[in-house]
């Protein structure tokens, strides 16, 4: 049993560099300044910048998070939610983090 957690260990190792391999990083700005201060408060950056959505849906990603207790001024949520949509933005699903297709 140890060779078989070895094995995960190396397999968990190789995707957490495809993966960082294939994102690239998200421009420097306001924007992932914000990310990094206030949403990293409950989560890593990568959580937020390793994921696509379309605009419509980072916007109700980034109110939902403020729901939870992100603090973001108005001005701040819409300078994020701008970012998100000019830099991240994607069909919904095709985040390497969340990689079930269904849809909620
Ligand atoms: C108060 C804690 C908290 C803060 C602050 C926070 N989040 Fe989250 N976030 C969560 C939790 C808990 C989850 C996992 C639950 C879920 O997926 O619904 C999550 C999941 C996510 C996900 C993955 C799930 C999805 O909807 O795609 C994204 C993307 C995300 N957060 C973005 C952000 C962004 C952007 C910010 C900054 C505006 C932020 N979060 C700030 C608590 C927080």
């Amino acid at each position: 049993m140890r060779n078989l957690a070895v094995a995960l260990l190396i397999a968990a190792a190789g995707i957490g560099t495809a993966v960082a391999g294939q994102q690239a990083a998200p421009p420097p700005g306001p924007g992932l300044d914000l990310i990094k201060g206030r949403c990293g408060f409950c989560h890593s950056t990568a959580q937020v910048t390793g994921v696509r959505k379309t605009p419509a849906a980072w916007a109700a990603t980034v109110q939902s998070m403020i729901d939870r207790g992100a603090e973001l001024e108005p001005e701040e949520q819409k300078v994020l939610t701008d970012y998100l949509a000019a830099n991240l933005a994607g069909p919904d699903g095709s985040a390497p983090a969340s990689p079930a297709p269904a849809q909620h």
